[in-house]
C-alpha cells in the first residue's frame, strides 16, 4: 500500500467522537496529511508513526466511568505535540493533574468564549461584534482548573476553562469544536496547533499522486495488476492512477451488464482505451444478464441474480488471461474508517462493494492506492489525472443498474424506454446546471400502463416516475424541489421523445420513510 511518508503527517486518536472524520477532513483542507486512528492503538505505533502532531478527538465517555478509554500518558509525556478536543481536553486535563469535573448536564450548542490570550493557540482569533468568539460545545464533563504549567486561554459562562495551553511543552486543548462549521474561526484555532507542531502544509493532490505512484510500482513491482472497471468514480480514478505507475501492467476489466445508462458503455471505451490507451478488455455480456433476468420480479432476487452473474462473467474473462497477482480496488478513506472501532480494531475492513462483489474464491492481492482519501480528494485527483467531468462528477449509480429502475420484470424492451428516458433527465438535469446539486436524479419505468391521448388517438400506455434528491450520504435523502419549469421540460420531452410512454410523475416522498431507489 501507498504510504505518504514523506508527508507531515497529523494522527487523529478517535474516542468515539461524531465529528472525527471533520477534524481529519479540516487539517487536510489546510494541506496538512492527517489520518485517523482507534484510540486502542497501541502507544508504541503511535509515538513510532512518525507523526508530526497529534489530535485527541471528542468522544461521548466521561473521564470518571470505569472503562473511560484514556489516552496512554506516555504519548502526553512524549513530546510529540499535542491537540485534546472536547473529551480529549478533559482526558488530558485530567491526566496531567488538573480539575476536571462532571457536568451536572451537558452543555450542547453555541457557546461565546471569552478570550484570556490572543497568542498562540487563540493567535488570529477575533472577536466579535459583542467581544466574544461564537463557538460550538458538546461536552458533559469539564476543566475547572488547567493542570499544572498549562494556562487557561479562554472562558465561557459554563466553562471556566475552555482552552488550555501548554506552550513550552506543546500540549494544547479545547473545550469547543474548532472542526464544525459551527465554530467560524476554528480553522484559525487548529491552524496554529498545525503550526506549533512545526507541520508543513505539504499535503496536496500533485504531491499525493507522486507520492501513490511511487507506492504502486514499489508494492506491484514487475507484476501485471487487474482492475475491475465499472465507469464510477472511485473505479476510473483507480484505473488512471494505476495506469500512470505501472502502464501496460495494468489490465482493465470493464463488464457491460446492459443495465447501465444511455452512451455509458461507450463512454468507458472512449476514455480508457481510446484516449488513456489502457489494456481494457470490454466484456459484452448483455446478453447473459438478460436471460438471467428473464422472469425475475422481486428486487432482491434481482439483485442476486445480477450480483452472481458478475462474478461468473468476471472468473470467466479472469481465467482467460492466466495468473494475475493483484486486484485493484477503489476502497475509499470512509471505508477504512468505518470499521476503525473506537472500543477497538474489533471491526475488519469491511468487504467492499464498488465493482458488485467479488469472487469470493478468487485469490488475489489488493491494490488499494484511494485508501486514505475522501470522496473529494478522489475527484479532484481525478482531475488531475485527466478524467473527463462526466465520469469524475457521475452521481451515485446502483450496481445492479437500470434492473431495479424498471420496476417488475425487466426486458431489453423495457430497459430500453427507460434508458431514453433517463437520458432525458440526465440532461435536462445537466443543462439546469443542477448536476452536482443534486444526489440523484433519475427516471424509473412503473409497472402499469394508463390512458391518455395523443392527437386523435386515445393510447394506452408506460408511466415514468421521475426521482431527485438531495442527501449528503445517501443515509437520509429529501425530494428536490426543481423548478416547476424544468419538470415541464422533462415532462413533455420524455413523453414526446419517448414512444411508449405516455405520463410522467415526480416522487415526492423524502428518505426515511421512503427509500431512493424504488426497488
Ligand atoms: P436506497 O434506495 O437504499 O439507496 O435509499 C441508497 C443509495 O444506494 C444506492 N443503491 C445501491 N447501490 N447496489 C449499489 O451499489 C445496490 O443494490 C443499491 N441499491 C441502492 C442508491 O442508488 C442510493 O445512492
Amino acid at each position: 500500500m501507498s504510504s505518504p511518508t514523506a508527508f507531515s503527517r497529523i494522527a487523529i486518536l478517535d474516542f468515539g467522537g461524531q465529528y472525527t472524520q471533520l477534524i481529519a477532513r479540516r487539517i487536510r483542507e489546510l494541506g496538512v496529511y492527517s489520518e485517523i486512528l482507534p484510540c486502542t492503538e497501541h502507544v508504541d505505533r503511535v509515538l513510532s508513526g512518525g507523526y508530526t502532531g497529534i489530535v485527541l478527538s471528542g468522544g461521548p465517555s466521561s473521564v470518571y466511568e470505569d472503562d473511560a478509554p484514556l489516552p496512554d500518558k506516555r504519548l502526553l509525556e512524549s513530546g510529540i505535540p499535542l491537540l485534546g478536543i472536547c473529551y480529549g481536553m478533559q482526558a488530558m486535563g485530567y491526566l496531567m493533574g488538573g480539575h476536571v469535573v462532571p457536568a451536572e448536564r451537558r452543555e450542547y450548542g453555541k457557546a461565546h468564549l471569552r478570550l484570556l490570550s490572543r497568542e498562540g493557540l487563540l493567535h488570529g482569533v477575533e472577536p466579535e461584534a459583542d467581544g466574544s468568539v461564537t463557538v460550538w460545545m458538546s461536552h458533559g464533563d469539564t476543566v475547572l482548573k488547567p493542570p499544572p504549567g498549562f494556562a487557561s486561554l479562554a472562558t465561557t459562562d459554563n466553562c471556566p476553562v475552555a482552552a488550555m495551553a501548554d506552550p513550552a511543552r506543546r500540549l494544547f486543548a479545547v473545550q469547543f469544536h474548532p472542526e464544525v462549521a459551527h465554530t467560524p474561526q476554528g480553522k484559525t484555532v487548529l491552524k496554529n496547533f498545525l503550526d506549533a507542531a512545526g507541520a508543513t502544509a505539504d499535503w496536496s493532490m500533485p504531491s499525493f499522486v507522486d507520492s501513490a505512484v511511487e507506492g504502486i510500482r514499489r508494492q506491484v513491482g514487475k507484476d501485471p495488476v487487474l482492475c475491475a472497471l465499472s465507469g464510477g468514480v472511485d473505479s476510473s480514478v483507480v484505473a488512471a492512477l494505476i495506469h500512470r505507475a505501472v502502464g501496460d501492467q495494468l489490465t482493465c476489466l470493464f463488464v457491460d451488464n446492459g443495465l447501465l445508462r444511455k452512451g455509458e458503455a461507450d463512454g468507458v471505451v472512449r476514455t480508457f482505451r481510446d484516449a488513456f490507451k489502457m489494456n481494457l478488455i470490454h466484456v459484452d455480456a448483455r446478453k447473459r444478464f438478460i436471460a438471467r433476468l428473464d422472469g425475475v420480479t422481486d428486487p432482491e432476487v434481482k439483485r442476486k441474480t445480477i450480483g452472481a452473474e458478475f462474478i461468473a462473467v468476471f472468473e470467466d474473462e479472469a481465467r482467460k488471461l492466466g495468473h494475475i497477482p493483484w486486484l485493484a480496488q477503489g476502497t475509499l478513506y470512509p471505508d477504512v474508517i468505518e470499521s476503525v472501532s473506537f472500543r477497538g480494531p474489533s471491526a475488519t475492513i469491511k468487504t467492499h462493494h464498488n465493482v458488485g462483489g467479488l469472487p469470493p474464491n478468487m485469490r488475489f492481492k489488493l491494490v488499494e492506492p484511494l485508501r486514505e482519501l475522501f470522496k473529494d480528494e478522489v475527484r479532484e485527483l481525478g482531475a488531475l489525472l485527466g478524467l473527463p467531468g462526466e465520469i469524475i462528477w457521475r452521481q451515485p449509480f446502483p450496481g445492479p443498474g437500470l434492473a431495479i429502475r424498471v420496476l417488475g420484470e425487466v426486458t431489453e424492451e423495457r430497459l430500453a424506454l427507460l434508458r431514453e428516458a433517463d437520458a432525458i433527465v440526465q440532461d435536462e438535469v445537466r443543462q439546469a446546471g443542477l448536476e452536482r446539486a443534486l444526489w440523484q436524479a433519475f427516471a424509473v419505468l412503473l409497472p402499469v400502463r394508463t390512458v391518455g391521448v395523443m392527437g386523435d388517438f386515445r393510447t394506452y400506455a408506460q408511466v415514468i416516475a421521475l426521482r431527485a434528491v438531495t442527501s449528503q450520504d445517501a443515509m437520509t435523502a429529501d425530494w428536490a424541489r426543481l423548478p416547476y419549469d424544468l419538470l415541464g421540460r422533462i415532462s413533455s420531452r420524455v413523453i414526446n421523445e419517448v414512444k411508449g410512454i405516455n405520463r410522467v410523475v415526480y416522487d415526492i416522498s423524502s428518505k426515511p420513510p421512503s427509500t431512493i431507489e424504488w426497488e
